[in-house]
């Protein structure tokens, strides 16, 4: 087991990564103010590993309550997080009780969002069980639902306790949601860490192939540049080049979540074409030359990602952005790449450029 820390002041807390996790019960007990837990998972995670955490908890003594919620990013809304709320107070549970989330950044997400808001707030931990949650989702505390109009539009920040990385559960992920959990690893190396994007190029046979100690490093070092950005900036309040930056390609594949309908793309997908187009766009005001843009597509397509954007027509996709979050004072302020390893955030792009660069990356 590896183990890294958020320093968020008296909210840090460790991420523990390595395998069998799930049976180390203590990791999660420690943390407990009290004897009691409610773990929300969905359909599909908790016949996998759900008894394998709640059985562990009971034998410690632990009252456990078991939230079992639909699968998909469809349900990430008002409606599911209500069945959140309606299993909590049908099990009677305090403002003490542990909200636990078992799956991915879908069920980290409604699940912390829970906890932020349940008698105005409970402990949260997060056992992330798919790659993107591992390396981005259940670290730096962002939860919320989405609303029709937009992603992520409604949620809290709120850190959760601990957070426990367990990589044997990667072994279940399809295929599509590991290449899907590599956008975000990649996404790493081009905003801030160029080794690491090096070494992903390098080793992304053997991350498709899920070696255990090229997930595992990929993991750790995704988690310490996230990490690092967030206790810099916790809740992405700097004026510039702080947590935005975790955003790059995010705009853009906002849109095309929302405006194909959730759950279509993957997450990581439309970030993958997003950050082709935020790499595009950054080719056009002069910053990256046409090669590393290649490079940029080339790692993506190899991760067997998207590198062309859904056909929204432009409209559409400036229509959706200006609703996202980075949109400050009616600016839209972009995640953009000076060079590859050094991300920026820009309000200045002119609206014909970042049409240019979506109408040339999409089909
Ligand atoms: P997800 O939660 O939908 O999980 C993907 C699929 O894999 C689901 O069907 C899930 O049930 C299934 N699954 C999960 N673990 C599994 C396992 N071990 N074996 C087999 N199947 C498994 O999607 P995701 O990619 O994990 O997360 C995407 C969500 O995370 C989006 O809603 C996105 O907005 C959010 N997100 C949040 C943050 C944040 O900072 N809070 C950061 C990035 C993404
Ligand atoms: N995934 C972006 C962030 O956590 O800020």
């Amino acid at each position: 087991m590896r183990t890294l820390s958020v320093a968020l002041s008296d909210r840090s807390y460790d991420i523990h990564i390595g395998p069998n996790l799930l049976d180390r019960v203590q990791l999660i007990t420690d943390r407990l103010p009290t004897a009691q837990a409610a773990v929300v998972s969905n359909t599909i995670v908790a016949p996998l590993y759900l008894a394998r955490v709640t059985e562990s908890l009971r034998a410690a003594g632990i009252r456990v309550t078991e939230i079992v919620l639909p699968d998909g990013e469809s349900h990430k809304n008002w409606e599911t997080l209500n069945t959140i709320f309606d299993g909590l107070l049908a099990n009677r549970c305090d403002r003490s009780t542990t909200i636990v989330a078992l799956g991915g950044g879908v069920i980290g997400d409604l699940a912390g969002f829970a906890a932020a808001t349940y008698q105005r707030g409970v402990p949260f931990i997060q056992i992330p069980t798919t790659l993107l949650a591992q390396v981005d989702s259940s670290v730096g505390g962002k939860t919320g639902i989405n609303h029709p109009r937009g992603k992520n539009m409604i949620g809290a920040f709120w850190q959760p306790k601990v957070v426990l990385a367990g990589t044997d559960t990667l072994a279940t992920l399809p295929d599509r949601e590991l290449s899907a959990g590599l956008a975000e690893v990649i996404k790493y190396g081009l905003i801030r860490d160029l080794p690491f994007l090096e070494w992903i190029e390098a080793n992304l046979d053997r991350l498709m192939a899920r070696d255990a100690d090229a997930l595992a490093y990929a993991i750790e070092r995704s988690c310490a540049n996230k990490a690092e950005v967030v206790a810099g900036d916790e809740r992405e309040t700097a004026k510039d080049n702080g947590r935005a930056l975790l955003n790059l390609g995010h705009t853009f594949g906002h849109a095309i979540e929302t405006g194909i309908g959730y759950g279509e793309w993957l997450h990581g997908e439309a970030v993958a074409a997003g950050m082709v187009m935020a790499a595009e766009l950054s080719n056009r005001l002069g910053w990256l030359n046409r090669a590393d843009v290649e490079r940029v597509c080339s790692v993506l397509a190899r991760a067997r990602l998207p590198v062309v954007g859904a056909s929204l027509g432009p409209d559409r996709y400036l229509d959706l952005m200006g609703h996202d979050k980075k949109v400050i004072a009616g600016r839209l302020r972009l995640v953009l790449l000076k060079r590859l390893g050094e991300a920026t955030t820009w309000a200045d792009a002119p609206p014909g450029e970042i049409r240019a660069a979506i109408d040339a990356c999409c089909a």
